[in-house]
């Protein structure tokens, strides 16, 4: 059964189960090192502190959440990924060459204090192909000083006197902002103003991937443009209190207007935090509808973004495996959904999508992951936007 929620309404049940907030800076301490709120506090980073707002402006600005776009900068993210596609699949790829020039010397980092494997080697490859050198710390955790207690906040500007953008990944929610922080009132040797791209903080918030989802989700389905996604019936399966990328993903749906309805589906205890189900209730024009029974919607949905259980975000391990095979997306699965519909995934999966799947031409998930390149280097070009403007320029 599922309950079909008013906006403006909330739902008793879920606001109970609901912790840690997945905005919140977290507590967590690892050993040898300070919780994210002790950060903030040495640094002196308010509480609710944010980057400003992009509004259009990309340039030395650091990206930490979805919520700092506006419709018209998801729009130019997905139409510039768009062209930068059509220019790699064509004959013009020469002039992906020319390109290379214009950002050197510039280098870009890559600082993953947790493991990833698409994030990082497309945000590398994207770097690459603009001609960005690239620096990799793959293991923040065991190789970099933070292994002698070095801060987030420090370690980020040791690397933005060296890189003027740094992508990073971090286990706890907060650690985006407080780079961000950190990095604001630094200017380097350069004049260019150091800045940080959320990699996945926590079960906080992963914007570039919400931003290669949402291009994902026009391509498949061939839209012409952002208002047709308010003809579609969009499902998000699993994992959904811990899933960073469905967080970030509902509320860039929401930012652009919504889907015709959104679909939060998993069992109640993993239910898509309060806090973003109310804000779904500000601006958008979605209905929601939060179910634990895939089977009754699916033939509704156009789209079913299916996330793992977060099993590394858990305490319990006895708890997580409960939810582990609860829903598993078979061919017998894809024969009840819509002819046009499609599956996607921000990968990496477990056991929720039978590899029995893949060769079904609506699983998206593996075109997805290819589409991380051309949104991310979208994204590299609105963020050198100053001082390299020709640059952005050059895609319209
Ligand atoms: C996701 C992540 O790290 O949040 N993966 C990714 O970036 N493509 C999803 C996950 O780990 O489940």
């Amino acid at each position: 059964m599922f309950a079909s929620v008013e906006r403006f309404e909330i739902i008793p049940d879920i606001t109970r189960i609901i912790e840690p907030n997945s905005s919140e800076l977290s507590t967590n301490k690892r050993e040898g090192s300070l919780s994210m709120k002790e950060e903030a506090e040495r640094i002196g980073m308010p509480e609710h502190w944010r980057p400003p707002k992009i509004e259009g402006e990309w340039g030395n600005k650091s990206f930490i959440s979805v919520e700092q776009l506006t419709a018209n900068d998801f729009a130019e993210i997905v139409n510039m990924a768009t062209r930068i596609r059509d220019t790699r699949m064509s004959k013009e790829q020469r002039a992906l060459f020319e390109l290379k020039s214009w950002l050197f010397p510039l280098s870009m980092q890559t600082a993953f204090y947790e493991p990833s494997t698409r994030t990082r080697t497309s945000f590398e490859a994207a770097a690459q192909i603009l001609g960005l050198d690239v620096v990799s710390n793959p293991d923040m955790i065991r190789m970099s000083s933070f292994s002698k207690g070095e801060t987030v906040a420090d370690n980020a500007i040791v690397m933005g006197e060296i890189s003027p953008v740094i992508v990073q990944r971090h286990p706890e929610v907060g650690a985006a902002a407080i780079a961000a922080f950190a990095l604001q009132s630094m200017t380097r040797c350069d004049g260019t103003k150091p800045r940080v791209i959320n990699a996945g903080d926590g079960i906080g918030e992963h914007p570039s991937q919400a931003l290669l989802d949402i291009t994902t989700i026009i391509w498949e389905k061939r839209l012409k443009n952002a208002n047709d996604l308010h003809r579609l019936h969009i499902g998000m399966l699993g994992d959904l209190k811990h899933g960073r990328t469905v967080h970030s993903l509902t509320k860039s749906l929401n930012c652009m207007g919504g889907p015709a309805v959104f679909y939060f589906i998993s069992p109640e205890q993993l239910s898509m935090p309060q806090p973003i189900i109310e804000s779904l209730t500000r601006g958008g024009q979605s209905e929601v509808v939060v179910t634990g029974d895939l089977a009754e919607v699916l033939p509704s949905l156009d789209v079913l973004y299916v996330t793992r259980i977060q099993n590394e975000r858990f305490k319990d391990l006895d708890e997580c495996r409960r939810y582990e095979n609860l829903y598993r997306i078979t061919p017998e699965i894809m024969e009840r959904s819509k002819e046009r519909f499609n599956i996607n995934h921000p990968l990496p999966r477990r056991g929720e999508i039978d590899p029995r799947v893949d060769s079904d031409p609506r699983a998206a998930y593996f075109r997805q992951v290819g589409n991380g390149v051309d949104v991310r280097m979208a994204l590299l070009c609105c963020m050198f936007d100053r001082p390299y403007p020709n640059f952005r320029n050059w895609y319209k």
